[in-house]
């Protein structure tokens, strides 16, 4: 579609504002391993991966690509890459067992010794605090349904602030609460695999409630935002880091448009709106009257709409949606016809100037946004002799969102950095190992780590000799 195409100019990393942010994303349990090392207590992932069926050919974390000990090895390959900062998650039940409790210092000590080696490598570190891995314990007391979990939620986060406030540079909550919520306890595709509309937007809520009460907790370190205080630091800026699906109406036909504006409410709306000091969206509410709007208590929102620094979008797909009367809230999602990848996603990267857009315009722009994840998984081989793999398509697809990130800034939109999913190949949920996102090919079989030719891609990209 002539839409989709790359647009013409050659431009360079030179182009984007001084300070852009360049980075990589991944997460605690797609890259650790060492599920049973220093103390760490067991995650509702340890659970569901060993469940058999939840996860494709019963893949588990237990290894992976083994970060925890060969984090000096993937620094240096972030260095080599020319990158400023490296988006990872700290697992809530390395550092604090139970979720509730005592803590673990042998927890939080590994987190510092990867700091250190991202700071003595010229790195920022970019930590997120809850990027899927629930402490078992607190899923056994009801998790994300239960209000406590919030609560449980902004205690850890207080714990870290105040362990690893001289050590990050960067601070975000959640790590895209709708799967959490949704996938996990609604559409049950996620752990702990719950299937309960109930449940899904509770859990919802108290994500939400969860992020607002560690932002307001961060806040009260330092009295001011960005005012150092008297104990623990809290100079980072804090946000927190969303999956926005904003839909591109099929036609432009009003109904058309109106449903795609709908398609917004549940996936977007009400993980934003609150944060700006909206209520939850009624429309969904009301088209399902059988479902259980989320226990708001007095009080919840105002913590909601705590003010974040920035907010971040992980971005991979733009959905095509169109006016269905047929269905309860009047939309249907439809086949956008674009090449896809291997997970099956639509190809859209002009879908990034569009939710950039939609998003800027929503929070008439308050805060500076990042992209926190893009990427694509491809299927990716090693080349006969195993030294090389050849990516073209993921260097193609890379090219045209870097390109509409520009764009994005020219037209006005404070874009500050730019995470991609991910360095290296690491585990996919419950696709397990199937599928391969990384710039760095992982030989599961030795721990072998190869660059892709997107890898060096990426690498010209930021030393500006490569054009966009
Ligand atoms: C995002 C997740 C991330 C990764 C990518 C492919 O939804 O945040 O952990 O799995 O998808």
């Amino acid at each position: 579609m002539k839409d989709e195409q790359t647009p013409s100019r050659a431009r360079s990393s030179a182009d984007f504002p001084t300070g852009f942010l360049w980075g990589v994303a991944a997460a605690s349990y797609q890259v650790e391993g060492a599920v049973n090392e220093d103390g760490r207590g067991p995650s509702i992932w340890d659970t569901f991966s060993r469940t058999p069926g939840k996860v494709r050919h019963g893949h588990t974390g237990d290894v992976s690509v083994d970060q925890y000990h060969r984090y000096p090895e993937d620094v240096t390959l972030m260095r080599q890459l020319g990158l400023g900062a490296y988006r990872y998650s700290i697992a809530w039940p390395r550092v604090q067992p139970d979720g509730s409790g005592a803590f673990n210092q042998a927890g939080f000590d590994y987190y510092k010794r990867l700091s250190d080696e991202l700071h003595r490598q010229g790195i920022k570190s970019a930590a997120t605090l809850y990027h899927w891995d629930l402490p078992q314990a607190l899923e056994d007391a009801g998790g994300w349904p239960e209000r406590d979990t919030a609560y449980r939620f902004a205690e850890y986060a207080a714990a870290c602030f105040a362990e690893l406030g001289d050590y990050v540079d960067m601070w975000i909550t959640l790590n895209e609460p709708w799967c959490s919520a949704v996938l996990g306890y609604d559409i049950g595709e996620h752990a702990p695999g719950h299937t309960s509309k109930s449940k899904g937007w509770a859990a919802g809520h108290h994500l939400m409630l969860g992020h607002g009460l560690a932002v307001h907790a961060y806040r009260s370190l330092s009295g001011t935002a960005g005012q150092p205080g008297a104990g623990a630091r809290a100079t980072a800026p804090i946000g927190v880091t969303h999956n926005f699906e904003t839909p591109r109406p099929a036609t432009l036909h009003p109904e058309d448009i109106e449903a795609a504006d709908r398609g917004a409410d549940m996936r977007t709306r009400f993980f934003l709106d609150p944060m700006l000091g909206l209520p939850y969206p009624e429309r969904h509410f009301a088209a399902y009257p059988e479902e259980t709007p989320p226990p708001v208590l007095e009080g919840d929102m105002e913590i909601i709409a705590t003010p974040v620094d920035f907010l971040g979008l992980n971005y991979y797909f733009e959905p095509v949606v169109a006016a269905d009367p047929e269905h309860p809230e009047g939309f249907c999602v439809v086949d956008s016809y674009h090449e896809t990848t291997d997970m099956g996603w639509p190809i859209t990267p002009r879908g990034l100037s569009r939710q950039l857009h939609w998003i800027w315009d929503h929070i008439g722009g308050r805060c500076p946004l990042y992209i926190t994840e893009n990427g694509c998984a491809m299927p990716d081989d090693l080349t006969p002799d195993g030294m090389r793999c050849h990516d073209p398509l993921r260097v193609q697809y890379l090219r045209e969102h870097f390109s509409v990130a520009l764009d994005a800034i020219e037209e006005g939109i404070d874009l500050r950095g730019y995470f991609v999913w991910s360095l290296i190949d690491n585990f996919e949920w419950s696709l397990g190992y199937a599928k391969r996102f990384g710039l760095v090919y992982a030989d599961y079989i030795n721990q072998r780590r190869v660059p892709k030719d997107s890898y060096f891609y990426l690498r010209e990209v930021i030393s500006g000799a490569e054009a966009l």
